[in-house]
């Protein structure tokens, strides 16, 4: 293991302890991040004459030279160093000599270590944030396709009152609608440059933190040296942002799996995101599904290693903080690819349009439509509800549906029952007279489409 500060033959125990002290495997995936910013810390370096410009000038030429290379070969290079911010020095030094050792100052591996995080953070929110709106578009295809297509819908996961298919699907429009809104709020709180912050308590050189800020591209300098290299707050909403991503992501695949089943057989998926048995001919497994429902424990996992990790650190900087970055990128991995799985798998989903009108039959989910009726007659809801309840129990005690009954066999349960009582147990009259705002009726879930679009700006 190399340091910056090492020199000659090390003993066993400082090898083991600088091994396992070493963050490069997986941090090098910030070494983008690392040489712009040192690319603006060295050009305000030379501005603010704290180093001569011909010497920023060589060491900018430098970073860009390393980040040329990485660029066309973004795989980890073998080194023994301990970090990326470690590796990017020692790879200038071999570039442009002894000016190299001038970059870091005023500069810690404290303040730079949280400025290429926020840097990662911003630009992951980006990818998400893109691969949320493309699964909203999905869903808003499939809800306009779909809006007049009735299934039960479900409370307790007992058949409760028909609803439109478009609904359903536009419910997780507006989940992943405030996703994107938490993303965009966790964005706003990195957005703050911590670079000059130093180890923790600034520096003795005249640096301009705003020219550094305005480089960046950051809406604003950490005011405080501190909490600059001691914040992970960033890095935590981030992936609290991410984990409920994750459980909505989970709840929708939880239905397809569902949905897929024999029992339900509402949906057919895409061969391509399901498998076979080995053993079993006739499986259709819905794997990726699944593995989207499974991979929302693995964010979780990292929500909750990275409030522990940072609960108990007094100020400031502390190692401990190097553990946030695994954490931080599998979560952006994660839930990165889960939606883009997400609305491949949505966009090819088949509704089974027969299963789905038949499921609604025969299932007294209309039961409230006819306690509706006695009520517009002049019932009181609590009297109507029971009129119904009564006329459900007898249907079940004699194997009967709601459909089967008479109109002489409804008045006899309440004289108020007219002839138009009949066409109460309809589903899809059920759900189309749902016509509440925000209700199921498939007219409003137009409505809700056109207000989807324009949240999308399309
Ligand atoms: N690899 C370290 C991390 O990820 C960089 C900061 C190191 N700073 C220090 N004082 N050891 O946290």
């Amino acid at each position: 293991m190399r340091t910056l500060w090492s020199h000659g033959e090390q003993r066993p125990a400082e090898v083991l302890a600088e091994e396992w002290g070493a963050s490069f495997a997986f941090d090098v995936r910030l070494l983008p991040y690392d040489v712009r910013g040192s690319i603006a810390h060295a050009r305000m370096l030379g501005a603010t004459g704290i180093i001569q410009p011909t010497e920023a000038d060589r060491i900018i030429a430098g970073l860009e030279e390393i980040l040329r290379e990485w660029e066309a070969n973004p795989s980890a290079p073998i080194t023994e160093y301990e970090d990326v911010h470690t590796y990017v020095e020692a790879r200038l030094t071999e570039k442009i000599g002894e000016t190299a050792r001038k970059l870091h100052t005023a500069r810690s591996r404290n303040d730079q270590v949280a400025l290429d995080a926020r840097l990662f953070v911003k630009d992951a929110v980006a990818g998400i944030q893109a691969a949320l709106r493309q699964c909203q578009r999905v869903l808003v295809e499939r809800a306009e396709e779909l809006a007049d297509v009735i299934l039960p819908g479900y409370t307790h996961l007992q058949h409760a009152q028909p609803i439109s298919l478009g609904h359903h699907m536009l419910a997780y429009f507006w989940m992943l609608e405030r996703d994107f809104q938490r993303f965009s709020g966790a964005r706003e709180r990195a957005d703050w440059m911590p670079l000059g912050a130093g180890a923790l308590a600034g520096t003795t050189f005249p640096i301009d933190r705003q020219r550094v800020a305005r480089e960046l591209g950051f809406a604003r300098v950490a005011p405080n040296s501190l909490d600059a290299v001691s914040d992970r707050d960033f890095v935590i909403e981030f992936v609290s942002a991410g984990a409920l991503t994750m459980m909505h992501l989970s709840r929708l695949c939880e239905e397809l799996i569902l949905w897929t089943s024999r029992e339900f057989g509402f949906v057919c998926l895409e061969d391509a995101f399901t498998t076979g048995s080995s053993m079993m001919p006739q499986k259709r497994n819905p794997d990726l599904a699944e593995l989207i429902r499974g991979k929302s424990g693995r964010v979780y996992g990292d929500l909750v290693a990275l409030l522990t990790l940072m609960k108990g650190l007094p100020l400031t900087y502390n190692k401990d903080m190097q553990e946030d970055k695994e954490a931080l990128f599998d979560t952006a991995d994660t839930v990165r690819g889960c939606l883009t799985v997400m609305a491949a798998m949505l966009r090819g989903a088949r509704f089974q349009l027969d299963r789905l009108q038949a499921a609604t039959r025969g299932d007294f989910s209309t039961a409230t439509d006819l306690a509706d009726y006695l009520v517009r007659q002049g019932l009181p809801f609590r009297d109507a509800h029971d009129v119904a309840r009564r006329i459900v129990m007898d249907c079940l005690g004699q194997g009967r549906a709601l459909e089967d009954l008479s109109l002489a066999e409804l008045q006899s349960y309440s004289p108020l029952f007219g002839e138009d009582a009949l066409a109460e147990v309809s589903p899809e009259r059920s759900a189309a007279r749902r016509t509440s705002e925000g209700g199921t009726a498939p007219e409003r879930v137009r409505d809700q489409i056109t207000l989807a679009r324009e949240t999308l700006g399309a």
